[in-house]
């Protein structure tokens, strides 16, 4: 990992978050073994907007059951699992930082969407995919993070199936 991704994940790594999220969502009285995404949706969406930015960019496209959808850079996965459970699509979310990896996919386990979204631990600039694997790439609040946008784009673009 080069410094700008050390410094990524310093920054948004954060040990024990899910033990933290269950917690705190247990103070509020949620079955934490039987979350749903709707329960989630104002505390796992991390940008300024939160959840109803998330619901305005998918509103850009049209989501279908059949369509296969990358989340760039998914944090805890507050979006992979809007657009899986709103639509029905699959989703495959990516994220650098391997905690919220790993937390956005013990939450999605515990709403029930494990068969239909998965996560990995990866680089935006350097996707572990086939070429044409995607219909949809989202990317919500995170470019901010990536100085080589030139290079980002010439990533993603191969891996988005031709209309
Ligand atoms: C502000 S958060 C947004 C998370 C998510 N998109 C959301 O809206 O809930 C930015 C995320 O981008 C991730 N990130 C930054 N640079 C990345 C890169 N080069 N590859 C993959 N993920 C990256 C960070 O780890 C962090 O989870």
């Amino acid at each position: 990992m080069g410094n700008t991704e050390s410094a990524i994940v310093g920054d948004y790594g954060n040990a024990g978050l899910g033990e933290r999220i269950l917690s705190k969502l247990q103070s509020f009285g949620m079955d934490t073994d039987n979350l749903t995404q709707e329960m989630l949706a104002e505390v796992d969406h991390i940008h300024g907007g939160g959840y109803l930015n998330t619901t305005e960019h998918a509103g850009l496209v049209k989501l279908e059951p059949e369509m296969a959808v990358l989340d760039i850079g998914c944090g805890i996965g507050g979006p992979a699992r809007y657009f899986a459970n709103a639509f029905g699509c699959r989703v495959t979310g990516i994220d650098l930082t391997e905690e919220y990896v790993n937390v956005a996919a013990m939450l999605t386990e515990r709403c029930g969407l494990g068969d239909r979204v998965e996560f990995k631990c990866a680089n935006a600039l350097d996707l572990p995919f086939d070429d044409a694997s995607f219909d949809v790439v989202f990317c919500l609040n995170v470019t901010m993070n990536i100085e080589d946008r030139t290079g980002f784009y010439a990533e993603v673009q191969p891996h988005l199936k031709k209309l």
